[in-house]
């Protein structure tokens, strides 16, 4: 069993209350991820869980027991740190057994373990050698092994990949989901990392000063986030954000709020949509849109930036009258659109979130219809 139920969870640092009060569930067997700004206290969180900090109030309980006064070691947590902290000068070996040392386990049944976890983290070779003589991906499998071996009720994983460069992060990532799916042992994995938190998670947890802002499926809070943090903070590029504009604003800005179905959103202060549901196609000087033709509205626009990855395009477009640029992703056409290209910039799928003046996501109610009149 390896259930950890957060409540009213709070730490203060002085006069710094950086945990301001956490609820959250975390079930038997799940991989849940913590993402959030830098300083908003995913760490601490997971300190707390460890034994590391200590809870100032609300109530930490694992397996329905209350753990805020147990030690670290009684808590059944295993911390896997970005900084591996493996100790030097022990083996691989030696520093994947050292728990279980610790706990008194006799050397036969000690090197088992060790044996039957680098087997399962495909490490069985370099179990003499010591962390010096070791890779940075490597170093972290050492470090996960010493976590597997303690068999803990729950992982805590503090950014294990960070350290590592792009394509073995990508490899680790496979491999810590496959392993949790091996042990089917509760996971909790604080990241920055966007594609880490959307693919690994059962669930993401989004935190934002020293608060959870929103828990649900990586898809759920894709598409339909409680407020405009939890819209803006997955997803690359960001969503765009549109503010309703004033009377006085120039045609094209209109133009874009009555695209992203803005009529359908009385209450609305802003739009929100992602860069994948627009479309932009080229539009030279000399070939005048036809106003009266059946082709699906459209909004004229300037390409400032555009950045051809070979798969996809993103274009960043300015939209008179708009003050920040539009971004769209877009399949890498034949023939690329450059910068200072003039286009007309459309919504391909139409999925626009509505903010109101709080930044709380309105109900998609009325949507659908003012986008298909
Ligand atoms: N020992 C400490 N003493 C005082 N303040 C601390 C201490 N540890 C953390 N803080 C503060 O608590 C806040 C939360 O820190 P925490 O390390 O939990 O953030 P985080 O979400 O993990 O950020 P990052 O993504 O940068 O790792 C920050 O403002 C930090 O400066
Ligand atoms: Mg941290």
């Amino acid at each position: 069993m390896g259930q950890v139920t957060l409540r009213s969870l709070r730490k203060r640092y002085g006069d710094h209350e950086v945990i301001q009060g956490i609820d959250l569930e975390v079930r038997d067997g799940e991989f849940i991820v913590f993402v959030g700004p830098s300083g908003c206290g995913k760490s601490t969180t997971l300190r707390m869980i460890a034994g590391l900090e200590e809870i100032d109030s609300g109530e930490l309980l694992i397996d329905g027991v209350r753990a805020n006064e147990q030690r670290p070691a009684d808590r059944g947590a295993a911390m896997v740190f970005q900084s591996y902290a493996l100790y030097p000068h022990m083996t691989v070996a030696e520093n994947m057994g050292f728990a279980l040392k610790m706990a008194g386990v006799r050397r036969a049944e000690r090197d088992e373990q060790v044996r039957r976890t680098a087997e399962v983290l495909r490490i069985t070779d370099l179990l003499d050698r010591t962390p010096r003589q070791l890779s940075g991906g490597q170093r972290q499998r050492v470090a996960i092994g010493r976590a597997i071996v303690r068999k803990p009720k729950v992982f805590l994983f503090d950014e294990p990949l960070s350290n590592l460069d792009a394509a073995l992060r990508v490899d680790m990532r496979i491999e810590l989901t496959r392993l949790h799916q091996q042990l089917g042992t509760t996971m909790i994995y604080v990241t920055h990392d966007q594609v880490e938190a959307m693919t690994m998670g059962d669930r993401i947890a989004v935190f934002h000063q020293g608060r959870i802002e929103q828990v649900g499926t990586p898809m759920a809070l894709y598409r339909q986030p409680a407020n405009a943090f939890v819209a803006g903070f997955l997803g690359a590029p960001r969503i765009n954000m549109v503010e309703r504009p004033p009377a006085s604003a120039a045609g094209a800005a209109r133009q874009l709020w009555a695209l992203l179905g803005g009529a359908g959103w009385p209450g609305a202060a802003r739009l929100g949509i992602r860069p994948e549901h627009l479309s932009v196609v080229p539009a030279p000087a000399d070939a005048p849109i036809d106003a009266t033709s059946a082709q699906p509205p459209t909004v004229p626009a300037t390409v400032v930036l555009a950045e051809h990855l070979g798969d996809v395009s993103l274009l960043h477009l300015q939209v008179d009258g708009v003050q920040d640029l539009i971004a769209a992703k877009l399949p890498m056409a034949r023939v690329p659109l450059r910068n200072g290209d003039a286009v007309r910039l459309g919504v391909q799928s139409p999925e626009t979130l509505a903010f109101d003046a709080q930044a709380r996501a309105l109900a998609s109610h009325s949507a659908e219809a003012a986008l298909h009149p």
